[in-house]
């Protein structure tokens, strides 16, 4: 059985790891986003990350890799049904097949129990390293444990695992600017601040599902961009709400996206309430967006509407304006990233260095050694940069991809 060594870094690196280590513990105190309220979001929007815990955050200690044998790595999604997830999984098999890896494969379906059971499962079948995107962030204790149990390392796959200190590494795009991103581009599209003074805005905000630690830097994100404009009356949410509970959708399901704004429309989209525009933190929640205004919006202005995938369910929505934008993640190179870093860690690069080198230098990835905490330790966080995709940019963004 394999063993972890967790070393620590030399003095010269660890001075410099200190120094990030108090902007981290800065940002938490200032940060403290988690389960929000309404009136606490107005705090919340401050920083870039949200952290579950207000309590001082300590450095990860670097880990390395003590060399004994890893044949088989074990890739946990949190369900087939989302494209996006099928894809990722496709990916990273290819990568680390073709490098000569074992790779075993699962989906938790949506749902926390079925994920923990696959997890633990995979350990059993010999999985000697784990690639996890949870279903819910919080609610892996026990895989966390047997994993370190038997010496498994864990890397957090796109949604950051909480509670789990010895993290390898957090892989993802930055959900905080993809959020910002969002909700500029229905500030600017409305031209809001343009307009002249008594004219407000009516959106809507629907934000992802709540255990996914996405959501949150998502929904922040995007309020950091929206709460000023709706303190000074200048975006109005006609249906009130606005806190990030109140936003969230469940699994981030297509069909109560889509329930929830039916009723949203009738009860407050009138046939004198104009809708300008609605938050929709990704694609899947798009598409439910789109097809209650379509069936259930009854005046003629075009809906502002946002995404993130670019799913190809999507496609025909961007392409026709029924949905405005999308956020493309290259979900290659979040897989690459991810490949690398394990290369590099398995090939003995400690965490307390640049996992990712070597990455192709075209791929734009940053590593923040500050912003993310896992059980009040700050994890090493690889994030590579979203693309907006609209109707203008989509023909030529079709024809140079093929995730
Ligand atoms: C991912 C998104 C995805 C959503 C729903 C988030 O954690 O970052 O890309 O759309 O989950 O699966």
């Amino acid at each position: 059985m394999k063993r972890l060594s967790y070393l620590m870094t030399s003095g010269k690196s660890r001075n410099a790891i200190i120094g990030a280590a108090c902007v981290a513990l800065l940002s938490c105190v200032i940060i403290n986003g988690c389960g929000l309220t309404e009136s606490e979001s107005d705090d919340a929007t401050e920083g870039n990350a949200s952290n579950t815990s207000n309590v001082e955050a300590s450095l990860q200690e670097s880990q390395t890799y003590d060399g004994s044998e890893v044949t088989t790595i074990g890739i946990s999604m949190p369900a087939e049904q989302l494209e996006r997830w099928h894809t990722d999984a496709t990916l990273l098999q290819n990568l680390f097949e073709e490098a000569g890896y074992d790779v075993l494969i699962s989906y938790g379906d949506n749902l926390i129990d079925t994920q923990i059971k696959e997890i633990n499962q995979m350990i059993d079948n010999g999985a000697d390293l784990l690639i996890i995107a949870p279903v819910d962030s919080d609610s892996l204790s026990t895989c966390i444990k047997k994993a370190n149990e038997n010496n498994v390392p864990i890397v957090a796959y796109d949604r950051l695992i909480n509670h789990d200190p010895n993290l390898l590494a957090y892989v993802s795009y930055d959900n905080y600017l993809i959020g910002q991103l969002q909700a500029q581009f229905i500030v600017d599209n409305l031209d809001i601040d343009n307009s002249i003074s008594d004219i407000s805005y009516n959106i809507e905000l629907f934000s992802g599902d709540a255990a996914d630690n996405n959501a949150m830097y998502l929904y922040n994100g995007s309020m950091s961009i929206l709460d000023p404009y709706i303190k000074s009356g200048k975006i109005k949410v006609v249906s009130n709400q606005k806190d990030f509970y109140s936003c969230s959708t469940n699994s981030w399901s297509t069909e109560i996206a889509e329930e929830k704004m039916q009723i949203i429309l009738a009860s407050y989209y009138n046939n004198t309430t104009k809708l300008d525009a609605v938050l929709c933190p990704n694609d899947s929640i798009a598409i439910g967006i789109c097809d209650s205004i379509t069936s259930s919006y009854h005046q003629d202005n075009n809906v502002i509407v946002t995404g993130q995938d670019c799913d190809s369910a999507n496609i025909p929505y961007i392409q026709d304006g029924r949905q405005n934008m999308s956020i493309y993640k290259s979900l290659d190179n979040e897989a690459l990233a991810t490949f690398y870093i394990i290369q590099n860690y398995l090939n003995g690069t400690s965490t307390g260095d640049d996992l990712s080198a070597g990455l192709d230098s075209n791929i734009t990835i940053t590593r923040d050694t500050t912003s993310y905490v896992s059980d009040n330790t700050t994890i090493t966080a690889y994030l590579l940069t979203p693309e907006i995709i609209t109707s203008e940019n989509i023909g030529e963004w079709s024809s140079s991809n093929n995730d």
